[in-house]
């Protein structure tokens, strides 16, 4: 174990009152996260996944237990000092994008840092550039959302959470709205990404998706019920070899035709809530 943790949960509980009912949607949780790793967080609808992410987002604090980010102790922080280090030290990718929709994909990239008031992001418009040339949309720089494909917005999307060199990126089901193919490449540019150093903890019900992942936290009723280290985890790259991409010209028609009977076993989509 390193000496410096990104992330702390120490007992950590998230009580939601509405009336007289108390909904305990997190009921003690201890989770330690080092720099690089890549960690997949699973568990059923209403296990407790967003509540933790939004803890972990610092867009919600938590009722009982200590959070710390970077060595910052988060319970401590009043909003603005909340949202200034959510600015500083999280990158987030969501489902559904949440690009603009009338702005190109190079001023989409550029938004985060035009709300850094610290000044030290100058050149900011070269910073985006740099970001989705790193997610391998150099050449999409003055598309607009409309013009991009849902893999493509979805590497925009990470562009953006990259752009101002975050201590961690949260990706809140980041595949859900991908097609197999595309959700694979994703994962292939999160474990490049990862290689890289950067440290990226990602939401998902797809044990398959989880699989890219070198440590699966399972999460059940507010509990972490299952944290363990992936000894051989899949290499998307890898994988994508033997996923007929749908886009392709000569695609097959039939899902999984043009896999040869000894090829790897394609990763089962898990159910889309
Ligand atoms: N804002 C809220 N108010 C009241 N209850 C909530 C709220 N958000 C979530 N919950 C409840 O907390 C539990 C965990 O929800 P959530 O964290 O959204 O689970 P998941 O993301 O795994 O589906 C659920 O029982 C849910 O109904
Ligand atoms: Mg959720």
């Amino acid at each position: 174990m390193s000496a410096h943790n990104v992330i702390e949960l120490d007992n950590v509980t998230k009580d939601y009152r509405s009336g007289h009912n108390v909904v305990h949607a997190l009921r003690g949780i201890d989770l330690s996260i080092g720099g690089g790793e890549m960690i997949a967080i699973m568990g059923a609808s209403g296990s407790g996944k967003s509540t933790l992410m939004n803890i972990l987002g610092c867009l919600d604090v938590p009722t009982s237990g200590a959070y710390r980010l970077d060595d910052v102790h988060v319970n401590e922080l009043s909003k603005n000092e909340l949202a200034d280090l959510r600015n500083r030290k999280l990158g987030f990718v969501f489902q559904g994008f949440n690009l603009l929709p009338r702005t190109s994909a190079l001023e989409n990239v550029e938004l985060p840092l035009l709300y850094d008031r610290s000044g030290r992001k100058r050149d900011t418009r070269a910073m985006a550039a740099a970001a989705l040339t790193r997610v391998g949309l150099g050449d999409r720089l003055d598309h607009h959302p409309s013009e991009l494909s849902g893999g493509q917005q979805q590497r925009v999307a990470i562009a953006r959470a990259l752009v101002s060199e975050p201590t961690l990126v949260l990706a809140d089901e980041p595949t859900g709205n991908l097609d197999s193919h595309t959700s694979v490449e994703i994962m292939a540019l999160f474990q490049e990404l990862n290689d890289q150093g950067i440290t990226i903890l990602i939401v998902t019900h797809e044990t398959d998706i989880a699989q890219y992942a070198k440590r699966i936290v399972e999460v059940r009723d507010g509990r972490i019920i299952r944290d363990e280290r992936l000894a051989d985890r899949r290499r998307a790259s890898e994988d994508l070899r033997n996923i007929p991409d749908p886009d392709a010209a000569d695609a097959p028609r039939e899902p999984n035709a043009a896999a040869p009977p000894d090829a790897p076993r394609e990763p089962v989509r898990g159910g889309r809530a």
